[in-house]
């Protein structure tokens, strides 16, 4: 007995219908296996292709011997190194904030010569706080922002008439303001790897909208550098011991940084790796005409002479 409609005639290849069609159902079963195998592949090139492209496009490692450190730093899943954890905030706030004060006060000599003594300046990096103190106490209002949060906890007790947030530059949202500040390299920093040329076109078109015709955008940046080199600072309670590379090709600076306060009776060591994206005079220049500032380029902050690679750009919205 045969099922209804089931034909069991043999074919020219001597196999029954029934065969005939276990065959074909067995060909395109191969054929579903060796599409999805192919698929596979080509998802596989795919997804290596696009891993390269990020790849290119992201810091390298740090020089070998500063890869013994990083690996004890945590970095996030954007590459994010935190940096100036609270030893190194606290020794930054001791010793190294001459160029934020030459900064603040090089400002409040541009705002006064347009007539400009009240107002809003926003900074970004703010750092301890030590130019918002300035500015606070020269009449001006100032809200500071910085990725670290123990920065911004020495800022809030160093001028608490300004105003503090936690977070990145990338994602600032400035209010109308009569100037901008970026001092102390703070535009350099890869804390964010989010932070690209591209991105500080997009920071600066920002920056320009927020400020009135006359409004001054104030930064320093540092520039490409060769070589390696290393020195130490200390103070009363804390020494600070530094090892510099730059990496020319790529134009990214690292910067091992050992640290030791004194806590108590002892000591605590403390590490972190720092690295820069280093921008070329003319290619800032260039970013922050095309976004309609004018441009001055100095080495100096009043009598502050600046590191030979570091620029301060002095921004004037047209
Ligand atoms: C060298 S310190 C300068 C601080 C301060 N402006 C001064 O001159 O004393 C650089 C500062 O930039 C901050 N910074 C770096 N990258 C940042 C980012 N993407 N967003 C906000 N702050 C950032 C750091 O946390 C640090 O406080």
């Amino acid at each position: 007995m045969h099922a209804r409609g089931f034909r069991t005639r043999p074919s020219f290849t001597g196999l029954t219908g029934t065969d005939t069609a276990s065959v074909a159902r067995l060909f395109v079963f191969l054929a579903l296996l060796g599409g999805g195998l192919l698929l596979l592949l080509v998802r596989g090139k795919l997804v290596e292709a696009v891993t390269r492209q990020v790849a290119r496009v992201q810091i390298p490692p740090p020089p070998r011997s500063l890869q013994s450190l990083s690996r004890t730093c945590p970095v996030g899943i954007l590459g994010t190194v935190p940096g100036y954890k609270e030893d190194l905030a606290y020794i930054h706030d001791e010793g190294y904030v001459a160029v934020a004060e030459a900064g603040a006060r090089a400002l409040i000599e541009l705002l006064c010569l347009r007539g400009v003594d009240r107002g809003l300046v926003v900074e970004l990096g703010c750092g301890s706080g030590a130019s918002s103190r300035l500015l606070t106490d020269a009449g001006y209002d100032v809200v500071g922002i910085d990725a670290s949060p123990a920065m911004i906890e020495l800022a809030r007790q160093r001028a608490p008439r300004a105003s503090f947030r936690i977070g990145s530059l990338v994602d600032a949202r400035l209010p109308r303001c009569e100037a901008v500040t970026a001092l102390g390299e703070v535009i350099n920093y890869v804390f964010d790897q989010r932070v690209s040329q591209r991105r500080l076109a997009t920071l600066f078109q920002c920056v320009s909208q927020a400020l009135p015709p006359g409004g001054i955008f104030l930064l320093d940046v540092a520039g490409p550098v060769a070589g390696a080199s290393r020195g130490w600072r200390a103070g009363d309670d804390w020494a600070v011991l530094h090892q510099t590379e730059a990496d020319e090709k790529r134009r990214v600076l690292t910067r091992r940084i050992v640290t030791f306060r004194r806590i108590g009776d002892a000591y605590r060591r403390s590490e972190e790796v720092h690295r820069q994206r280093l921008y070329t005079p003319a290619a800032m220049g260039e970013l922050l005409r095309g976004v309609g500032f004018r441009v001055r380029i100095r080495r100096n902050y009043g009598d502050l002479m600046l590191a030979p690679n570091v620029r301060a750009f002095i921004a004037t919205r047209h």
